[in-house]
């Protein structure tokens, strides 16, 4: 009993062996040049909204080069990086989307490998979207209305700092509108420079 036990912790081991194990989307990275150049500005663009949301807005660092996959993601409220791995539209969830599918590909017909992607890497990108950017951010450039009560969320969350994540993206969630996510508000001049960028990517 224990003997085979052992066994099938042996052969687990030598299964994963070829697929990597990681601790969480943080860890795993990917070489830019195997990611077409939109996808990577797509990712940027998504990232760098993500990160403003995650901070309600106030980001002391957000960017994200496109040609290194590099990131920087710190709220001002705690001089600490928001829990990017457990939302999708960031770069850990892509990058670990991406070495799923690649993982899944290099094991075509081959179950055992194609269990450790799904255990070893799949298991851990996350499935959860953020609070939606779009609604905070372009509201502020379709009216004042909605301008108006974005900046209450961002008020909210300073009157309550305590519960600040919670309250400022639900009360951002009740402003309705859609379209491209802004970087203008806050100080996060690169995002907003991520986006042109973006953009331009679509345009060549
Ligand atoms: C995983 O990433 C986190 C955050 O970047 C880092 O603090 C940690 O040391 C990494 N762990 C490993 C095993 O690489
Ligand atoms: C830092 O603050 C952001 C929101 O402002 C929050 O999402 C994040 O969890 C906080 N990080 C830590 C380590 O407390």
């Amino acid at each position: 009993m224990r003997s085979s036990a052992v066994l099938v912790a042996v052969a687990a081991a030598l299964v994963s062996a070829q697929v990597p194990t990681y601790k969480s989307s943080l860890n795993m990275t990917i070489d830019p040049n195997t990611v077409a150049q939109q996808q990577r500005a797509v990712w940027c663009q998504a990232q760098t909204n993500t990160c403003q949301v995650l901070c309600d807005n106030n980001a002391d660092d957000n960017d994200c080069d496109q040609a290194t996959l590099k990131y920087d993601c710190t709220c001002a409220s705690n001089s600490s990086a928001p829990g990017l791995q457990y939302y999708t539209q960031t770069l850990p969830t892509f990058i670990c989307e991406q070495l799923y599918a690649n993982c899944i590909q290099t094991n075509a017909g081959n179950q055992d490998g194609q269990r450790a992607c799904k255990n070893n890497i799949q298991k851990l990108c996350a499935t959860q979207n953020p609070p939606t950017a779009a609604e905070i951010s372009s509201a502020e450039d379709q009216s004042t209305a909605a301008a108006t009560a974005t900046t209450k969320a961002a008020s909210t969350h300073h009157a309550a700092t305590t519960t600040g994540a919670q309250t400022a993206s639900s009360a951002a969630q009740s402003t309705t509108s859609s379209g491209f996510a802004a970087a203008t508000l806050g100080p996060a001049g690169s995002g907003a420079f991520a986006i042109a960028a973006g953009i331009m990517a679509y345009m060549l």
